[in-house]
């Protein structure tokens, strides 16, 4: 018989839709087995503030299922072990005054939801005698261990969709469209909204490009009589010895924000090929709205399992889907990882045997 009798749902990093979804799977399967849940606010942020801490029923969890965003709010800036309070005031670790509210709070177990930086803090502070389960989170699908994350099918629909409608008024003009997806370090998003949508070219981070050889593409598809292209690229894909797209530099507790990509490709292109280019970027349009049923599914599959491993006793673990099953991973195995679209990966393959051209 399990002694855990609370729990603490924090959402960490960029949202991602079907965090509320995971967030609703926690709380009725905990509380149906005894438990109490609190909510944390703003990821890490509710172990330092006190007043950021509230407690989750199956009521106030109602209703919520098909809700983008995260009904607990998040920030990819609160990393508690190098944290600052205020822009002007330097980092501090905050981490030993975590630990105390964590058990002030006098709570059991910890279900950490969120990306590769979230999970990497839980790791930090499991190592520091924390009992917690993380929940894998991003639309960019690239942590390592889990098949897939939700949110990213809910993304590639919305970029299907986006490309779909590009795909009638690029034919209309005669025009190439470029599609700017997220995609920082991989280029799932690209690869299966391009393959979905119909794409000639997609650029991914994984495959640099050179953009004489995405001409050549256009350039053999009105040869050949379609007068139209459509190119997908990933935020963070890269010209062969070249650099990613930066619009703002990295500082102080924060990444550096990719873009500008597609436009500067849409400007090459229009030189390179004399037909009209026009781009754009799907941007933060990808992580809002609710959760396709894949992923609302998902989500209530990783808050069912989340609680099993707390009930278990099996900290430390991240839950990840393993078709057939949810499964559980060492965090170890998982965090300063990133998976990344293999270039012998099927779907790579059957895309250049369709003609799609990744620029290479
Ligand atoms: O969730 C990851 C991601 O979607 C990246 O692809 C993208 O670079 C980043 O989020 C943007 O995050 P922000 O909300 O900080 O602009």
């Amino acid at each position: 018989m399990s002694t855990t009798k609370r729990i603490a749902i924090l959402t960490g990093g960029g949202d991602a839709p079907g965090l509320n979804a995971v967030i609703r799977a926690v709380v009725k399967s905990a509380c149906n087995r005894g438990c109490e849940c609190v909510g944390l606010e703003d990821s890490f942020d509710g172990l330092i503030y006190p007043d950021r801490v509230r407690v989750l029923t199956p009521r106030d969890v109602t209703g919520i299922l098909r809700q983008g965003g995260t009904i607990l709010g998040t920030t990819n800036r609160g990393d508690p072990f190098a944290y600052t309070a205020d822009p002007a005031s330097a980092k501090q670790d905050y981490s030993a005054r975590c630990i105390e509210r964590f058990h002030e709070l006098k709570l059991d177990a910890l279900v950490a939801i969120g990306g590769d930086g979230t999970l990497a803090i839980a790791y930090e502070f499991f190592k520091r005698g924390i009992p917690l389960v993380g929940v894998p989170k991003t639309i960019d699908n690239d942590i390592v261990g889990t098949n897939s994350t939700f949110g990213f099918d809910s993304a590639v629909s919305f970029a299907t969709e986006a490309i779909d409608r590009l795909h009638v008024t690029a034919e209309a003009h005669h025009r190439v469209m470029l599609v700017e997806v997220m995609g920082r370090h991989a280029g799932w998003i690209a690869l299966h909204a391009g393959v979905a949508g119909g794409a000639d070219v997609i650029l991914i981070p994984e495959i640099p490009y050179e953009l004489e050889r995405v001409a050549g593409c256009i350039a053999e598809r009105e040869r050949r009589g379609a007068r139209f292209s459509i190119v997908v690229v990933a935020e963070g894909a890269v010209p062969s010895g070249g650099e990613v797209s930066v619009i703002e530099q990295a500082r102080e507790g924060r990444l550096a924000r990719l873009g500008g990509l597609g436009g500067q490709v849409a400007a090459r292109l229009e030189e390179l090929t004399g037909k009209e280019a026009r781009s754009v970027v799907l941007g933060h349009l990808q992580r809002g709205g609710g959760p396709t049923s894949f992923d609302r599914v998902l989500a209530t599959r990783f808050g069912g399992k989340a609680v099993d491993l707390i009930m278990a006793g099996q900290f430390g673990h991240m839950v990840a889907n393993r078709p057939p099953n949810i499964v559980s991973v060492p965090l170890e195995e998982v965090v300063g990882r990133t998976k990344q679209v293999p270039s012998d990966l099927d779907l790579v393959r059957t895309a250049r045997a369709l003609g799609i051209s990744f620029g290479d």
